[in-house]
């Protein structure tokens, strides 16, 4: 949720910041704004909308020339996407610029205790009053931007990103974290601080990590970093291993049709150099030590969205392979209800961004009750890996549209070896089971590929059905989280009415929303896996068809039986039931995005979404 860039450097700020801002736009969408230092003033525009309309205000009202900026795309949480909501907020006194990503949970006393004082605050945000505080510290601290960004965290409750600029030290950024996420670019005389590296990857790939409750001064020369007393910390370098045009469409119209198109070499960039000569699976940079796995009792799986999709197909392999119970619970959930895990316990933690606050919250809990944490995430460096003691990263590349794609089948390839990496140690399988199990999955990338070639009738379907006002999608076994996966895409991007059923449940409620003309997707097992899942589920659309539904089948190659059944069949090909999730689900994303287009949407940003969610 919102994403933040500043520069100091010797560049024009304004390009490198809107450019930044252009590829944060992922991360909020509700309104945009810039500050520069000129000739010892700030000068700010912010607009409420897509970063489109404060492009035109800047072209309208140019900002003069300047080496330093900030800028900020909003997704809303305190006050509506207006104008004076928008970011960055200036102190009374013109002193202070801030933008900010995360919620102040005590800002209402603190907006008390400043009105009271006689401060007049002219947004609704909790942003604001950090601005007016900071400019109030600065004389107690002889105007060291740096050591009253000390005093002001000391002062804040919840999550933060901020960063600040103050016209008297014209070269000067400041940055401070806390449970929100905080880069820093580390360029040649120049430097950057941003929510995601894609914002300054076109001009460095050598990055900074920021810990917990730090503080980070930016210069054009030189960064240095503290806790919030002042401290020096050491901060750890990494690099980023993609260049910008991973960040670019690529001659795609959307970002989205483009990640569907690269499932093929996420999938093996997935699997690459985990599966040794000897077909073991090596998850070297995991950091998982095999006698600790040898004895948990348990598995909790913690994620949200589209990652807690994958955390359930992830619970169908696991406990088949390893005889663990494996619980997946939505991080929203789990600290707030005692949860049961301790010491025998490994909590998953799945994030494609590795920031979703449910999720690091969650894991905190987790860790808090002795539990032994790994994550599995896209985002190298991120809150989520960082905080845990193990990670599996999925190599997806940079995810941009808010719908998740290629990261959905990348945490199931990824949950898929952490499973038999844990059958493998714990000994519940044969290895040539698991070699077996390897080669199907080697075989997904090529599979994933035919799904795509294959794929044209979805559109065709998807044109037909967008007057539909409701459409359910049913699954039974693996079959059921792509379900409810298809109906997830369907709502946030074509603001469709749209359920996900386990196909047996529906007799038990859900039948009644069946009526004339209903399109219902099913999600078909395959008749070579266990052919009591296939027949139940073709009685489950004989079900809906007696009731008036349109039946659309994803249903494998060759599986003549379900012909007679279905209105139309998308076809995918032959799979192994536990490897069906990865090319079912392809056709389900491209009918959700068709869908959206034919709307009119914007399928990249559908409204009130925002990509990586830091707030609670
Ligand atoms: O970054 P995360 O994987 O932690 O995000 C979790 C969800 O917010 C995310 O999967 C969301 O549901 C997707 N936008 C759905 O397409």
């Amino acid at each position: 949720m919102c994403g933040i860039v500043g520069y100091v450097g010797e560049k024009q700020a304004l390009e490198v910041v809107v450019a930044g801002l252009r590829r944060l736009e992922y991360r909020g969408y509700d309104s945009a704004g810039v500050a520069v230092i000129s000739e010892g003033r700030l000068e700010v525009r912010k607009k409420a909308g897509k970063l489109a309309n404060l492009e035109t205000l800047l072209g309208q009202d140019p900002l003069p020339q300047s080496t330093t900026g900030i800028g900020h795309t909003r997704w809303a949480t305190h006050g509506g996407p207006t104008d004076h909501n928008a970011h960055p907020h200036v102190s009374e006194d013109g002193r202070v610029a801030v933008i900010h990503n995360g919620i102040i949970e005590n800002f209402a006393a603190l907006r008390a205790e400043l009105t009271e004082s006689g401060v007049q605050l002219s947004s609704e945000t909790d942003t604001e009053v950090v601005a007016h505080l900071l400019a109030r510290a600065l004389p107690d601290v002889a105007g060291d931007l740096p050591r009253a960004m000390q005093a002001v965290c000391h002062r804040l409750e919840g999550a933060f990103t901020l960063v600040a600029m103050d016209p008297n030290d014209p070269t000067l950024v400041v940055g401070a974290r806390r449970n929100s996420p905080l880069v820093v670019g580390l360029g040649e005389g120049e430097n950057f601080l941003a929510s995601d590296v894609a914002a300054f990857v076109e001009h460095t790939r050598n990055a900074l990590e920021l810990g917990q409750d730090q503080i980070v001064i930016v210069r054009a020369d030189g960064v240095e970093v503290t806790d919030f007393s002042g401290n020096a910390v050491e901060a750890a370098p990494f690099s980023i291993d993609w260049d910008a045009s991973a960040a670019e469409k690529g001659g795609y119209d959307l970002f989205m049709l483009k990640e569907i198109a690269e499932q093929p070499k996420a999938v093996a960039d997935a699997l690459r150099g985990r599966i040794n000569a000897e077909h073991r699976i090596q998850l070297d940079e995991a950091n998982l030590d095999d006698a600790v796995l040898r004895d948990i009792t348990k598995v909790v799986v913690i994620a949200c969205g589209t990652a807690a999709h994958a955390g359930m197909v992830a619970k169908y392999a696991i406990e088949h392979w390893t005889r663990l119970p494996v619980d997946v619970e939505l991080a929203s959930e789990f600290r707030y209800r005692d949860p049961i895990v301790g010491p025998d316990s490994l909590v998953i933690a799945i994030s494609q961004s590795g920031e979703t606050m449910d999720t690091l919250m969650a894991l905190r809990h987790a860790k808090a009750q002795g539990a032994r944490t790994l994550a599995i995430c896209n985002t190298v460096g991120s809150t989520i890996p960082r905080e845990s003691d193990a990670v599996v990263y999925t190599y997806a590349g940079p995810e941009i549209a808010v719908a998740s794609t290629k990261a959905f089948l990348t945490q199931i390839v990824a949950a898929y070896l952490v499973g038999l990496y844990l059958a493998q140690a714990r000994g519940t399988m044969f290895e040539d089971e698991i070699r077996g199990i390897l080669a199907d999955l080697a075989d997904m990338p090529q599979k994933v590929d035919l799904v795509l070639d294959t794929v044209e009738p979805v559109r065709a379907l998807a044109q037909e059905f967008a007057n539909a006002t409701s459409v359910l999608f049913l699954g039974r076994h693996v079959g059921y989280p792509v379900a409810l996966e298809g109906a997830l895409k369907l709502k946030e991007l074509a603001y469709m009415h749209a359920e996900g059923f386990p196909a047996g449940e529906l007799k038990h409620g859900p039948i009644a929303l069946i009526e004339d003309g209903v399109p219902v997707i099913v999600v078909v097992p395959s008749p070579r896996g266990r052919a009591v899942l296939h027949d139940k589920i073709v009685s489950n659309i004989q079900e809906v068809r007696a009731r008036g539904a349109v039946v659309i089948a994803i249903a494998e190659e060759g599986d003549e039986s379900i012909v007679p059944f279905a209105d139309h069949i998308i076809r995918v090909p032959e799979t192994p039931t536990l490897m069906q999730p990865l090319v079912s689900t392809v056709p389900l994303q491209v009918f959700a995005c068709e869908l959206a287009t034919v709307k009119g949407h914007d399928v990249d940003q559908p409204r009130n979404l925002a990509k990586s969610v830091t707030v609670e």
